[in-house]
């Protein structure tokens, strides 16, 4: 084998994305795009707020601008714009230097992983998760294990409580959550933290806990509460990639709780991490999103097509939890095999994720980032999938 031994099993997850991929453009080749009802990818569609635009042309206007290296965490200017707004956000005395501004939120999981895991230690995070999690950790070196979480998909805390081993360094949570759309209340944050610290305290090691948080903004009437207020000990991960549609501009952050345990050590590494992997997060979009700050896409658009995708569905008669958050919604499969089902939704040109892939047979993703006509077009053929199966 030319590649490395532990990447022939990467490549094959890897593979598999792109054969579902291909898949898809196969079939809009074959039936027009505007007949294939594409819910497999997350990729948002809403427009960028206007505001971003002129900051954007104002930034592109300015004859001062400079392109050069920069301190590795970022602009210092930018991450004060960030400190200023996520204090008032968390209610936490956040300074520039617990910010470093990351190449989304994937590079600022990354950096703090890199930061922390020996290799072999564990991370935990509740089940279903983002299958992202996988390559992270891959990447860190550590052990992805699951906790599953109840039948809301909300913390079992629990289940976390027994998952917890003497190797496990970090618990990674995901609220609004991808793919299941939970958002986690103030309330169960609390009991995870004093779960972490009995914990940290009965192993002799700090745990911390990760939060990636790139969906805070895509929610629907319901709170998301900050984990600083929770548990000293942890790390905010987010990025603009769905708060402002930026997906493609890789801009994101990390931030390290000023009163977690070796807060410096920790944020040091982090930026550490960041130099070895990409340098800084690019110079411009940094700028950019420095302007913005507390401003985010239209989430009325999403909240209209969660309620047009949840009332089809639930009149074909699909089970599901109605997501408080981010854009995906994660029914039932009729049937125990989700990728037979999957399978079965393709014959009506309904492209979803089966659950397995996020660690939950039985259940499948729909992304509604997409346009109400795939919406409004899908509902007659998700109807004969679950009548006929
Ligand atoms: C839960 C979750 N975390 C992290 C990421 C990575 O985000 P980014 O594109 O900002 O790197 C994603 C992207 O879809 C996600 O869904």
């Amino acid at each position: 084998m030319p590649i490395a031994d532990q990447m022939v099993k990467m490549v094959e997850g890897a593979s598999m994305i792109r054969k579902m991929f291909e898949e898809g453009a196969k079939l809009k080749a074959l039936h027009g795009p505007e007949n294939v009802f594409d819910f497999s990818l997350g990729n948002p569609d809403v427009p960028s707020p206007p505001a971003f635009k002129k900051a954007l042309r104002e930034l592109a206007n300015d004859e001062s601008l400079s392109h050069g290296y920069m301190p590795s965490p970022g602009h210092p200017h930018v991450r004060q714009a960030l400190a200023d707004y996520i204090s008032s956000e968390h209610g936490v005395n956040i300074t520039a230097d617990s910010i470093i501004m990351t190449v989304g939120a994937a590079g600022a999981l990354n950096n703090i992983l890199k930061a922390l895991i020996n290799p072999g230690e564990e991370i935990l995070t509740p089940s279903p998760y983002f299958v992202g999690y996988n390559q992270y950790s891959f990447i860190a070196g550590a052990k992805l294990e699951t906790a599953a979480s109840d039948d809301n998909f909300h913390l079992d805390l629990h289940a976390i409580e027994a998952a917890i081993s003497e190797k496990t360094r970090v618990m990674l949570i995901n609220s609004p959550n991808n793919p299941t759309g939970a958002i986690y209340s103030s309330e169960e944050l609390a009991g995870l933290g004093d779960i972490l610290n009995q914990a940290s305290q009965k192993f002799g090691r700090r745990i911390y806990l990760v939060s990636d948080e790139p969906y805070r903004k895509i929610a629907y009437d319901v709170d998301v509460p900050t984990i600083f207020q929770a548990y000293s000990h942890s790390i905010i991960v987010s990025s603009y990639s769905k708060e402002l549609s930026l997906a493609g501009e890789r801009i994101g952050y990390l931030i390290v709780h000023p009163d977690a345990e070796d807060a410096q050590l920790v944020y040091g590494a982090a930026a550490v991490a960041n130099t070895m992997y990409c340098v800084n997060a690019p110079s411009m979009i940094q700028q950019v999103v420095a302007k913005v700050q507390g401003i985010s896409v239209d989430v009325s658009i999403y909240r209209r097509r969660r309620d047009m995708l949840c009332e089809g569905l639930s009149e074909a008669g699909y089970e599901f939890n109605v997501p408080e958050g981010a854009f995906y919604l994660f029914p039932k499969s009729p049937i125990p095999d989700d990728i037979k089902f999957i399978n079965r939704l393709k014959e009506e040109l309904i492209l979803a994720v089966p659950g397995v892939g996020f660690g939950a047979p039985g259940d499948f993703r729909l992304s509604y980032a997409v346009p109400d006509a795939t919406i409004s077009g899908s509902l007659k053929g998700f109807k004969r999938a679950i009548e006929n199966i």
